[in-house]
């Protein structure tokens, strides 16, 4: 059973700027709503019952959003405004979910996802990475389907333009298991276009196994100086670890550029 759920949040989130100079990008509203909150309420309803956040110092400004309990209190007593009410009830009850480490330098996925290591109780987890948004289709849901059925980690995929092959971990692909379902024989964190061994990206949704911390633990620094869950991954590979790529159902909103990020509550709006 998958009941844990870690989400790297301590970027400085510089494709954003100017948005991010003094404010957290998770916390920018999408069609009226913080973006986190989207992905907490996937993980909530795939059954995930702790979140791990991993924030930074500088990224404070999240647990504020969680804890501001004199704030409500004030403005309830005063106003007893049914909306902030809910509101106010709908952060408590997310917040008995969350717990929070921290990650002081951004050093990358890798790094962060091991600042969990002393968290983390069963033999596999998920981990979303907070700039995708998935819609219409609950993909930590379905993801955790299959690994019930496949006993394996498994990781989003998505065909993208071959031209941008180098914004993206790309896949090698091993076999089709089913339709939706593929063995992934390697997995390269951002290739050039010569060396992108498909266009099937990964997108970021991961169930991993525990011992990808010791792998992380004995990985230096990969391609921009930082340390990629997708470089442990492939290592894992290499030793014979089955991971499968999930082709998922709903629609992909990349949050992490402008041109995403506004698109997002466009297309949100829409559902
Ligand atoms: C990260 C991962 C990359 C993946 C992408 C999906 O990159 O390192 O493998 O394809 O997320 O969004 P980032 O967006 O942090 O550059």
């Amino acid at each position: 059973m998958i009941k844990q759920a870690i989400i790297p949040m301590a970027g400085m989130g510089t494709r954003l700027l100017p948005l991010t100079s003094v404010f957290a990008k998770e916390l920018l509203p999408i069609n009226g709503k913080p973006g986190i909150e989207y992905i907490i309420e996937e993980c909530l309803d795939a059954g995930i019952n702790e979140i791990i956040f991993i924030i930074s110092k500088k990224k404070e400004i999240i647990k504020k959003y969680f804890y501001n309990d004199s704030f409500y209190k004030k403005i309830i007593k005063k106003k007893k405004n049914p909306r902030i009410i809910k509101e106010y009830k709908k952060i408590l009850n997310y917040r008995k979910k969350i717990k929070f480490v921290y990650q002081n330098t951004p050093l990358g996925t890798g790094d962060a996802a091991l600042k969990t290591q002393n968290k983390i109780k069963g033999k596999f987890f998920l981990m979303l990475l907070p700039d995708d948004l998935i819609i219409k289709k609950n993909c930590s849901k379905a993801m955790i389907k299959v690994h019930k059925k496949y006993k394996s980690s498994v990781m989003a995929s998505m065909k993208v333009h071959r031209n941008t092959v180098n914004r993206w971990g790309i896949y090698s692909l091993n076999k089709n298991l089913d339709k939706n379902n593929f063995l992934i024989s390697d997995v390269v964190e951002k290739p050039e276009i010569n060396q992108a061994p498909s266009n099937n990206a990964v997108i970021g949704r991961y169930i991993l196994p525990k011992n990808i911390f010791a792998k992380l633990k004995k990985l230096g620094s990969g391609k921009g100086g930082e340390i990629h869950i997708t470089d442990a991954i492939r290592n894992l590979i290499k030793e014979n670890s089955q991971f499968v790529g999930h082709k998922f159902k709903g629609k992909y909103l990349d949050c992490g550029t402008m041109d995403g990020y506004i698109e997002s509550s466009f297309e949100i709006a829409k559902t």
